[in-house]
This record gives C-alpha cells, sequence and structure tokens, in this order.
C-alpha cells in the first residue's frame, strides 16, 4: 500500500511511523510531504533513528511536490497547519485581549484556524481527488469537523475525519473500571471536540453510574478531575476534555492569564528549539524527538487539569501519550480498512442518520463501523436536550464558518464569531475579527 503524510514534516509524524512499524499492513511506500524541506529533513532523521532502534525500517521518501506525493495514494493521511504555530498562537492571543477563550479549536480561535485552513484544504483535496481517486482521505487537519464537513463535497465518502479525543477517554474510563478497553461498549455521541460518553455497558449493565457516584475513582479518570464533580453527576455523563471550554470558558482566560503564555505560545517557543537542532547522529535526533514530546505530553491541558485537582496539585494522571493516542487512531482506521475488520471507532463523518436532530450531510463525531467498503455511523437516536442544544448552535457555527472561508465573506466572518456560545456580544465578536485581520495579512487580503 503506498501511503502519502501531507504535513509530513510535522512533530507527530514520527508516531504515525512508529505505528507503522508495529503495525499488521504493509507499507509498499511511505512519502512525506511538506511545504518545507528543512522540517523534512529534522523528521526524517528522527525516523532513522527510530529505524535503528527498531533493527527495522519502512523506508520513505520525503518531497515538497504534492502532486508527486499523493499519486496513486491508496491511503493520504492529512495533518498540516496553515500559518504554523504563529498562526496558532495569534488565533488564540487575540480572544484572550477581549477577556474571550483563546483556544486552537473553540471559539473564535477555531474559527480563525479554519478560515485560514479550509481554502488550503480545499486546494490540496482537489489534487488528491485528481491524482488519487481512489485514496481515503484521513483528515487530522484542526479544526478537524469543520474541515471534514467543508471537504465532503470535494471528497464524500472516501473522507475520514479523526480525532485521539474519544478513545483516549474510553482508555482512561477502562483503565479506571479495570476492564479492558476492547470488552466494553462506549456510548459516546457529539461533534468534534464537543461530545459526552453516556454509558460504559460491560455484558449487562452500565458501569457509568457507579463511576460517577465515586468521586475517589472519577478522579482517576482525567477528564473526571477536569470538570466538578456535581456538575458530571448533574450531567450524568462525562463530556470530551474539549467541554472545559465551554462549560468553564471564563476560568480558562483567567488559567492563561495567570501562566501569562497561551498553548500556542508555549508550543511555538518550543517546538522552534527542536526544529533548531539538526543532530547529525539519528539516536541522537530521535533523543531529541523523544524529549520534546514528553514535555509536550506532560504540559498538555494543564490549565484543565490543575484547576480541578485536589489540594491545586497537578495532575498525576497523564492525559494523552501512554494509552495510544494519535498514532493508534491513524493506524486503527487504516488496518480497519485494510483487512476489512469491521472495527468500531469514533470518526468525523457524514451523519446519515445517527443523530436524528442533524440532516444526513452534517459531519459527526459518533461511533462507527470501519472495513472495506468505507465507515459506517452507527444510530445514537436522541440525546439529552442540553447537549442536542450545544451541537446544533456549533454546527450551525461550523457552516456559517465554512461560508465565511469559501467565500471571504467578512459579515459571515463576524456571524460565526458573533453566534459562538463561549463570545459575549455582536460588538466583541466584530472587535476580535478586525483584531485578527489586522494581525494576520494572509487574512486581511482575502477578507479586504
Ligand atoms: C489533542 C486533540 C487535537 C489537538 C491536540 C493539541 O490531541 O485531539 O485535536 O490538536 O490535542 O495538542 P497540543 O500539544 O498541540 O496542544
Ligand atoms: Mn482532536
Amino acid at each position: 500500500m503506498k501511503i502519502a503524510l501531507l504535513g509530513g514534516g510535522g512533530f507527530r509524524t514520527p508516531y504515525v511511523y512508529h505505528g507503522l512499524l508495529g503495525s499488521r499492513i504493509t507499507t509498499d511506500e511511505l512519502v512525506l510531504h511538506d511545504l518545507e524541506p528543512q522540517r523534512l529533513d529534522r523528521i526524517a532523521r528522527v525516523l532513522r533513528g527510530m529505524a535503528r532502534e527498531r533493527g527495522s525500517e519502512i523506508p520513505f521518501a520525503t518531497t515538497t511536490d504534492l502532486e508527486q506525493a499523493v499519486e496513486g495514494a491508496d491511503v493520504v493521511l492529512c495533518a498540516v497547519r496553515p500559518g504554523g504555530l504563529r498562526g496558532r498562537a495569534a488565533d488564540e492571543r487575540i480572544p484572550i485581549r477581549f477577556g474571550v477563550l483563546g483556544q486552537e479549536t473553540v471559539g473564535p480561535g477555531g474559527i480563525c484556524y479554519a478560515l485560514r485552513t479550509i481554502p488550503v484544504l480545499m486546494r490540496m483535496a482537489e489534487v488528491v481527488a485528481r491524482r488519487a481517486p481512489r485514496a481515503w482521505f484521513i483528515n487530522f487537519t484542526n479544526p478537524v469537523g469543520m474541515v471534514t464537513e467543508a471537504l465532503w463535497p470535494a471528497l464524500g465518502d472516501r473522507l475520514i475525519g479523526i480525532c485521539d479525543g474519544p478513545s483516549v477517554l474510553f482508555h482512561h474510563v477502562a483503565r479506571t473500571l479495570e476492564r479492558p478497553v476492547d470488552g466494553l461498549w462506549f456510548d459516546y455521541f457529539g461533534l468534534n471536540h464537543l461530545g459526552w460518553l453516556q454509558s460504559v455497558r460491560g455484558e449487562d449493565e452500565d458501569l457509568l453510574p457507579g463511576l460517577l457516584a465515586d468521586q475517589e475513582r472519577l478522579e482517576t479518570v482525567p477528564e473526571g478531575r477536569m470538570f466538578d464533580g456535581d456538575w458530571l453527576r448533574t450531567l450524568g455523563m462525562i463530556p470530551n476534555q474539549y467541554l472545559y471550554y465551554y462549560y468553564s470558558a471564563p476560568e480558562s482566560v483567567a488559567a492563561t492569564l495567570e501562566a501569562g503564555q497561551t498553548r500556542g505560545e508555549y508550543l511555538l517557543q518550543q517546538q522552534t528549539g527542536f526544529y533548531q537542532q539538526c543532530p547529525e547522529d539519528s539516536c541522537e535526533a530521535l533523543g531529541g524527538w523523544q524529549a520534546t514530546a514528553r514535555q509536550r505530553e506532560e504540559t498538555y491541558m494543564q490549565d484543565a487539569l490543575v484547576l480541578h485537582a485536589p489540594n491545586g496539585d497537578a495532575c498525576p494522571v497523564p492525559v494523552m501519550g501512554q494509552v495510544g493516542g494519535y498514532e493508534a487512531v491513524a493506524l486503527a482506521v487504516i488496518e480497519a480498512l485494510a483487512m476489512n475488520s469491521r472495527a468500531i471507532m469514533v470518526l468525523n463523518v457524514a451523519n446519515r442518520s445517527s443523530l436524528p436532530f442533524l440532516d444526513p450531510q452534517a459531519v459527526v463525531e459518533v461511533p462507527c463501523i470501519v472495513g472495506a467498503a468505507g465507515v459506517v455511523p452507527i444510530a445514537i437516536g436522541e440525546v439529552p436536550g442540553h447537549a442536542r442544544a450545544l451541537i446544533e448552535i456549533v454546527k450551525e457555527v461550523e457552516r456559517t464558518t465554512i461560508r465565511a472561508a469559501l467565500t471571504n465573506s467578512r459579515p459571515l466572518a463576524v456571524q460565526a464569531i458573533a453566534d459562538h456560545p463561549v463570545v459575549p456580544s455582536v460588538a466583541v465578536a466584530s472587535q476580535i475579527f478586525a483584531a485578527y485581520l489586522e494581525a494576520i495579512p494572509e487574512l486581511r487580503e482575502r477578507f479586504a
């Protein structure tokens, strides 16, 4: 099988390579595509170190030519970041100046990221549709929900949006319940970065009410300590980590102000340091990457975890990593497609009628059956009213954002921001958008 990884110079590429090295599928050809050759070079050194450490390798090529990268590919993995971490830093910092949530994918930050990203991805998707019409297009590019929905008309059901959040949550819950994750049924529904786990079934009973009732055990689930325990018992569900940014938006702003740095600003500094190193020795190249990755994982969503930890202690339970995040989901999807295993995974696909209150084309994040014929979402049915209401408004915001991105419409961009639940007024929305235009020249040109 030929696999093309778009954004191959990205920091998470070694996770995918590691997954491929341990996978049952045979990779005949792996091509890493990126716009920046220096980034490809830095990552290539890490992969060589990984192959050397493992004593086995998957040969790979690097290129800056998109057409060549995707030509005849069976699988295209897409994990790009138009505007880089500098763009992310602006997306997150500007709303904070107005006292509004500043986050990569939620609120104004996610909308601005989507406005920058969707046109770029539409052009990439067009190349893939032409040069690799049979390829599965697996999208990691954030905001995954909006990007996947925007690309759906171009790629149809060869397109799959993925996020590690739900499966990481399931692993955390299974670990606390001391049950193998594969033996449990996780009744999870929502949109990307906006979902809830509403029951966990073993052979017979629902294990979630017992877990919610036991505060001490609940706090061993990282998602269980991001939220107030009584609130979780009121909901009767465990939300996706990203609900923190809806339920505690002002607290998140306060935490960012106290830290003096947004996540994007922190990563910009950390990653610039990493890409500046270019060790000759491949083991050293791998070591540098591993140390940076560990640091990145350990600081992930610290604001949310520290806030709700007992005694204000930092959370000793890692949120990501270890339990198989990014690489595990990507590899599981590729294997299920290639081996027709009909595995069940939470993915982003067109709704059909999984969430009956949304139309069939709306991209949702729900458990799906994955096999050689593609990805079919399972029926969820009705959900609690508060979740439905939030999903409906955010889906509306997503669609307004997509229309704004495709037509370069200023009023639609302001409306998308104003309609978002974390934004307090139309005036603030319009000031935030004006500040984005001032800070980001590429956006200014398009929305002139
Ligand atoms: C999780 C989310 C991704 C997001 C990432 C951010 O993995 O599912 O969608 O991009 O966290 O992590 P970072 O280290 O970049 O803050
Ligand atoms: Mn995600």
